[in-house]
């Protein structure tokens, strides 16, 4: 189709009336043009495509779809190819539904537990969530159906999410909060960006043309259009221009008028409402040519694949010698959780299953007794529910407790206010651990929980939000039909006052300052070495690994070479299993504040008992480098890199050293304020400088009309000096030469170093 040919002949209006929604779900169609509207629908992990009532909080019926399991859980999978399967399959759903776009992935940080929508984001890693994020788009997208990566950028939390400012250093958005949308458009190019509601430094992401066009579009080559959060356009022609291609959903025509009439004004630039025009209609004819709604959608083979990426997802937290259960033996299934699991989040993402496995559902024919334990819609567990409960456990071998959050605990549109579990039932847990010492906890949440009763407990396993098929998955891994293999994508401290952004999180009013900059989830724990519930990168299994013969590829390479590092990878134990190697990279030694490790690259590995492999990850210059504001870039500042590789962020398994020599020379900008120290360390200055500086040295001390005594002058050793004139900028060490040295020599020689 001849795109440019088609915007050629539209009128202004036309092209305005292109930007925006023609309702909630299409685009406009161009009739008089044949041009057609077609359908977007969130998203992400299934469909909620709305024929009727509509609404962008979930609260309106969608047709019937397949759940599969909500970030949370893809996140804990750490396999790539797993969860591009998932793509694949919601791709074909889309072909199936006529759907142009499924608005999805959603890549935000987890900066804090609290955030209501944690659920539908991956980690507290970028490295993670951007590399599962790129590998769903791939999946998508391979069926000729668009993603839409939201909510870009900063929309950490649901408190004030409409008007709140994300105020974040340029340093803490390279490192932290771009990757994920960086990676994944370098890597999987997403047909469209969704931006997100909230400001960025004061500036809305829906009229930020930093973000929306220097940093996404020249920096990083993305090719689709960008697309508004619904409802997050304020200024409409501020957002044309600053790169916002569509507004979602329709403005009623308000905003139309108001692109009109800038562009009649002289305030727009026609060849800018052009642009977007082209970019809209080149992703929906991408689709439209590609369209196949004959492509099939078995819903039960779905429902199945939702299962099988459920038990890879599962994070063994705790086990001794409790688990996998034995099919002879008595079980008391306890909690209401395991006749109706909580299997996915509120608001946007909220499907409606066409199917629902619980746990109770999947063990059919087995050995299991239930008790109710609480009541969700009421949030307690009476003295009878907890009787009844106790009677269970004390009657069976092992007692699983089903126990998480209720939907009101997290959704979309506001935040927690804690983190603990309802009351409830952590009593409940309490009494059955009392009742039964090989009591078991299955959690369904979609971010961290406090677990008071974690000591009292033999085992506990994170099934998070795991769609649909959840039972069906979580009774496969308690009885050991599957291993599990999944591993924390986030912290889980012991308490939330413990977490980086407690302090500030939410913010002030509209300001929400992240000032602990860098430092979210494990950089901040590592780095403050303190003690953590289960550490990023967690998870048991039924067998056990080894790691070991650790091989870099180089001792010492430049920032332009890549390094390769290869681990043996054993299965130790009597069940073939899977592991996620984790390899982490730290700077020994800098002089901006870094995390002490970060995770660089992972894999997945399957092995058979008894079984080695090797496990392979190239590392090049982002894998060691920090964003340095004044460069405007990536930098490696020389020196030696720990390669650390292991299970998890706390289990380190083998390590060794890389050198990595920069080749980019800082320019510094050097005055008479410049502290000698600096002058010092920097080879050009100090040795342009270094007859000067001698000469300051030798004679630094009181001056003699001061009146200092003899002992006083003997006092002043040699290091003590030193270490004074360390911090003592140029301009009074000159002073105290009492005259030796010229100030207009030294300021020469400054102009000199500074020309360079
Ligand atoms: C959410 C988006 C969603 C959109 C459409 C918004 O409220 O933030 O994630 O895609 O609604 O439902």
């Amino acid at each position: 189709m001849d795109i440019k040919a088609i915007v050629s002949q539209m009128t202004l209006e036309e092209k305005a009336g292109l930007c925006s929604g023609l309702d909630f779900w299409h685009t406009k169609p161009v009739e008089r043009l044949g041009v057609p509207s077609v359908m977007v629908s969130d998203g992400p992990h299934g469909l909620r495509k709305q024929e009727e009532k509509v609404d962008h909080l979930g609260v309106n019926d969608s047709i019937k779809a397949v759940c599969m399991p909500a970030a949370c859980a893809t996140a804990a999978s750490f396999d790539r190819a797993l969860i591009g399967r998932m793509g694949e399959a919601i791709g074909d759903s889309c072909q199936h539904e006529r759907l142009c776009v499924v608005l999805g992935p959603a890549v935000n940080i987890k900066r804090s537990p609290l955030c209501g929508r944690n659920f539908e984001y991956f980690s507290e890693d970028p490295y993670l969530a951007g590399e599962m994020s790129a590998a769903y788009i791939n999946g998508v997208q391979s069926r000729n159906v668009g993603t839409s990566i939201k909510h870009f950028a900063g929309n950490n939390q649901e408190h004030r999410r409409m008007s709140s400012s994300s105020n974040v250093d340029e340093r803490t958005l390279r490192e932290i909060y771009f990757p994920a949308f960086e990676i994944s458009v370098k890597k999987a190019q997403p047909w469209t960006v969704m931006c997100s509601y909230n400001r960025l430094n004061g500036t809305y992401a829906s009229e930020n043309p930093w973000l929306l066009t220097d940093v996404l579009r020249k920096e990083w080559g993305f090719k689709g259009y960008v697309m508004s959060d619904w409802g997050a356009v304020s200024n409409r022609v501020a957002g044309v221009a600053a790169g916002l291609d569509l507004e979602m959903p329709s403005s009623g025509g308000i905003n139309d008028k108001k692109i009109v009439e800038a562009v009649r004004a002289g305030k727009l630039d026609e060849a800018v409402v052009d642009q977007a025009v082209e970019r809209i209609l080149t992703i929906n004819y991408r689709y439209l040519e590609n369209a196949k709604p004959e492509t099939p959608w078995d819903q039960e083979a779905d429902h199945q694949l939702s299962a099988q990426i459920a038990q890879e997802c599962m994070v063994l937290l705790k086990n001794e010698g409790v688990l996998p259960l034995n099919k002879a033996d008595e079980i008391a299934f306890i909690g209401e959780f395991a006749r109706k699991p909580r299997f996915q989040g509120g608001g946007s993402s909220h499907i409606n299953s066409c199917k629902i496995t619980s746990a109770l559902d999947a063990a059919e024919g087995l050995k299991i007794t239930y008790a109710q334990g609480y009541s969700v819609a009421k949030d307690e567990a009476t003295d009878e529910m907890i009787a009844e409960a106790v009677s269970a456990a004390k009657a069976a071998k092992v007692a699983v407790v089903f126990a998480g959050l209720p939907d009101s605990y997290e959704s979309e549109g506001y935040d927690r206010s804690h983190m603990a579990m309802p009351a409830c039932q952590n009593r409940l847990i309490e009494a059955v651990a009392a009742a039964n010492p090989n009591t078991v906890v299955v959690l369904h949440n979609g971010s961290p929980v406090e677990m008071p009763w974690i000591g009292q407990v033999k085992g506990v396993l994170e099934a998070y939000l795991g769609g649909q098929a959840v039972g069906l998955a979580t009774v496969r891994v308690l009885f050991g039909d599957a291993n599990p293999s999944g591993h924390l994508a986030e912290t889980f401290p012991v308490k939330l006052a413990d977490n980086p952004s407690y302090l500030f999180y939410g913010g002030e009013g509209n300001e929400a300052d992240y000032r602990e900059g860098v430092f979210v989830g494990y950089r901040y724990y590592d780095k403050k070495a303190m003690e953590v519930l289960f550490p990023f990168g967690y998870g048991l299994s039924y067998t056990s690994f080894a790691y070991s013969n650790l091989r870099l590829s180089a001792e010492e390479i430049s920032d332009r070479d890549a390094l390769t590092a290869t681990v043996t990878v054993t299965n130790t134990g009597s069940r073939a299993g899977k592991t996620v190697v984790q390899l982490y990279v730290g700077d020994v030694q800098s002089t901006v504040l870094r995390p002490v490790r970060e995770l660089k690259g992972f894999e997945k590995v399957e092995l058979q008992p008894g079984e080695s492999r090797d496990v392979s990850f190239t590392l090049d210059k982002r894998a060691f480098a920090y964003w340095n504001t004044a460069l405007g870039d990536w930098h490696v500042e020389t020196g030696e890199f720990r390669i650390e590789i292991g299970q998890s962020s706390r289990d380190i398994e083998v390590c060794g050293t890389v050198r990595v020599n920069s080749t980019v020379a800082l320019k510094q900008h050097y005055s008479m304020d410049s502290i000698f120290m600096d002058l010092m360390a920097d080879p050009r200055p100090a040795q342009a400088l270094k007859p000067v500086l001698d000469r300051i040295a030798k004679g630094f001390g009181p001056s003699p009309d001061q009146g200092t005594t003899d002992a006083a002058k003997e006092a002043i050793t040699d290091e003590m000096g030193m270490a004074m004139l360390n911090y003592m900028p140029l301009r009074s060490v000159l002073s105290f030469s009492h005259g030796m040295i010229d100030e207009a020599e030294v300021q020469s020689m400054l102009d000199e170093l500074n020309r360079a």
